[in-house]
């Protein structure tokens, strides 16, 4: 498992931080994501609130993943060939938007809306209470969630601060 290189590695690290980013958020988010997924299925016929939560949790399960996805497979691999460019001492390879700004001001706007799926699931959940004699299971799950909810706002502080902002300034850099 990848562990976290140093935020001040300048350009060198952003393929390595790249990689961190996948091997270790994205990986610990994606089991979160099974997880609250296999604990919620069998509550499907307890009623409220099951119906709403399963519902809004599938939306926000489906959002992430396409999240994941466009992180892995437009922004990381142009992200490695800026730093392989800075490393190798070239100038700014082409790549398939005018700037890094287009993707990052798109990733962060998909942030803001995981805190809003989150917030509704909040709402719903009457902030990950239990219900009333729901018994182990509910809890099971909502601890499940509670701990989705801790990795993805780690994964958002991670990339808004320190992805994000390296990227950018690697650009930059290269002219
Ligand atoms: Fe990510
Ligand atoms: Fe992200």
């Amino acid at each position: 498992m990848a562990d976290l290189p140093s935020p001040h590695g300048g350009s060198v690290a952003l393929d390595k931080l790249c990689e961190y980013a996948t091997a270790r958020r994205h990986h610990d988010i994606r089991l979160d994501l099974q997880r609250v997924a296999d604990l919620l299925a069998p509550l499907a016929d307890n009623g409220p609130p099951a119906p709403e939560v399963i519902e809004q949790y599938g939306e926000l399960a489906h959002f992430l993943e396409l999240h994941l996805s466009k992180e892995e497979n437009i922004l990381f691999p142009a992200l490695v060939s800026l730093a392989e460019a800075a490393r190798a001492g070239q100038p700014r390879p082409p790549l398939p938007f005018p700037s890094v700004l287009n993707p990052v001001r798109l990733l962060e706007g998909e942030h803001a809306r995981l805190h809003e799926l989150l917030d509704r699931l909040r709402v719903t959940t009457a902030g990950l209470a239990v219900p009333v004699d729901a018994g182990e299971r509910w809890r099971h799950a909502y601890e499940a969630l509670a701990a989705l909810d801790a990795t993805l706002a780690e994964h958002v502080r991670f990339e808004n601060e320190v992805l994000f902002p390296q990227a950018l300034e690697v650009e930059r850099q290269l002219g």
